[in-house]
């Protein structure tokens, strides 16, 4: 029996394959399955506007896993008849002051470096793409392969995927603990029994190393980095925008986002904070995304405000994923995902599912295994 521990997107992308593969599999999440970072994402799945120096390494997988994400969202549809709101019409970054341009033009150079096919824009283009944008807007970066989902209607869909396909899926069940007997994975321990088991994925997320019973030297260095986001209601038949937009932010707020949804909730987001497992919405981080998104959008000025969340990214030290097998045979991570849970998860089902059913991973994964990390 398989054991995933963590039912959000990757945990039951997971499982989900792993039962279409015939697997016995078992999803345990401690509160409703795909309520944690899942829920409060953005669902973008932007590899090239938000690769950063350093993640050449990550940029490979991160285009593969978008390549993935129009077949994952259409057989999610044929299997469940949930539409996740897969929506193709790219991301702009865009730019305010003389700094901003200088800044962007950096990007550029650097999208160029690594073969990126993206546009620069000028503020007059982007205006007639995205008429409400400000017109302090004064350029921009087009990424036309850069698209989004509803990150919750997937949640919703995976774990009907999962069931349908066979797998058990336990919420509100705690593991509190994992048991090793020789040195390899047993059983998984809950609040009144264990449960024998032959492989456990670790797919925890921010929490992912408060599993007690994980060997020293298989404990992921993973923390909680917090964000806050809020929601603004526009009308869905005249929506204020169309594409992803990316603009500069202001402290807590180090790059500012705003996600348009069909159903016609915009998303801002995100502060990017360490604060380890707290979880509150503060005046501050609240005012610096309504205003850093007012700055591109002013039309969001007279929209009501719907929704306000925080959500706990898991990010490893490196900000990579950590995937595959663990000096613990039986012991499989999935975990770390940093920003990129929602864009990583056909990729990193795959890989799981290939390693547990075949015993093999693409070389492609090796750079995101435990082992890179020399302390735990
Ligand atoms: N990927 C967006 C965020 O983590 O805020």
């Amino acid at each position: 029996m398989i054991a995933v521990i963590g039912g959000g997107i990757c945990g039951l992308s997971i499982g989900w394959r792993l039962a279409q593969a015939g697997q016995s599999v078992t999803v345990f999440d401690r509160g409703s399955a795909g309520k944690e970072a899942t829920w409060a994402a953005a669902g973008m799945l932007a590899p090239q506007v938000e690769v950063e120096h350093g993640e050449e390494m990550l940029l490979p997988l991160a285009l593969e896993s978008r390549g993935m994400w129009q077949g994952f969202a259409s057989e999610l549809l044929r299997e469940t008849g949930v539409d996740v709101d897969y929506r193709e019409e790219g991301t702009i970054v865009v730019a305010n002051d003389r700094d901003d341009v200088e800044y962007l033009q950096h990007r550029m150079t650097y999208f160029e470096t690594l073969q990126l096919d993206v546009k620069w824009l000028s503020g007059h283009e982007i205006r007639k793409k995205q008429p409400h944008i400000s017109r302090s807007v004064s350029a921009g970066i087009y990424s036309v392969l850069d698209h989004q989902v509803d990150n919750r209607k997937v949640a919703q869909a995976l774990k009907s995927a999962f069931m349908a396909s066979g797998g058990i899926l336990k919420e509100h069940t705690d593991v509190r603990g994992v048991k090793t007997v020789g040195g390899r994975v047993s059983a998984i321990e809950l609040i009144d029994n264990e449960i024998l088991v032959d492989v456990v994925v670790l797919a925890a997320g921010a929490w992912s190393r408060n599993i007690s019973g994980l060997p020293n030297n298989s404990r992921p260095p993973v923390r909680p980095l917090k964000g806050q986001m809020v929601a603004v209601q526009m009308d869905p038949k005249a929506p204020l925008l169309e594409n992803v937009v990316w603009g500069p932010g202001n402290g807590i707020v180090p790059s500012i986002y705003i996600a348009p949804k069909s159903n016609g909730r915009l998303l801002i987001g995100a502060t990017v904070e360490e604060m380890g497992f707290d979880r509150n919405l503060t005046a501050g981080g609240v005012m610096e995304l309504i205003r850093s998104a007012w700055d591109i959008l002013p039309g969001i000025y007279d929209l009501p405000l719907v929704e306000s969340w925080t959500g706990l990214r898991p990010a490893s030290r490196d900000d990579a994923p950590i995937l595959g097998p663990t000096k613990t045979p039986g012991l499989v991570m999935a975990t770390g995902h940093h920003r990129n849970g929602i864009l990583l998860a056909p990729i990193t089902a795959k890989a799981i599912t290939d390693y547990i059913v075949r015993g093999t991973m693409d070389i492609i994964f090796k750079p995101f295994s435990l082992d890179r990390f020399k302390e735990l």
